[in-house]
């Protein structure tokens, strides 16, 4: 089973791999670290994302903003998966009170 999981340095995301990578051939992120730019440093997940390509062979991410349409239908034809799993989000309700368009818009590059 080849998987994509969005998000996949998040609480739920990370998990997701944990929890697959000795289930599937190969495991696929796609994060840009998105959560750095929502909640600043403390919530980057970069460290997150290291420990899950040295801890499992199988697993690795790429960096790319899921808002981003051309690159997310580009991925699809480039490889191929048997399942999604879909975690990337930004998800604090008070933020996007004060966001509303950044849930929908893409473009904005976080660090990655
Ligand atoms: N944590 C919980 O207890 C919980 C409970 C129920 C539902 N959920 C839902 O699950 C989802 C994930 O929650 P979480 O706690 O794992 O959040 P999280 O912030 O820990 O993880 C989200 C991940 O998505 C990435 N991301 C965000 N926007 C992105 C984008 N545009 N492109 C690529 N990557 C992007 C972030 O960098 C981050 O690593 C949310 O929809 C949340 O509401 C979470």
């Amino acid at each position: 089973m080849r998987m994509l999981v969005t998000g996949a340095g998040g609480l739920i995301g990370s998990e997701v791999v944990s929890y697959f990578s000795g289930r599937c051939e190969s495991i696929t992120g796609l994060d840009n670290n998105m959560r750095a730019d929502f909640f600043g440093p403390e919530g980057d997940v970069r460290w997150n994302i290291a420990k899950l390509e040295t801890s499992y062979a199988n697993f690795k991410n790429r960096i790319c903003d899921i808002r981003d349409k051309d690159a997310v239908q580009a991925f699809f034809r480039e490889q191929p998966l048997d399942v999604v799993v879909h975690c990337a989000a930004q998800p604090s309700h008070d933020l996007a009170a004060s966001r509303p368009l950044d849930d929908f818009h893409g473009g904005r590059l976080a660090s990655a």
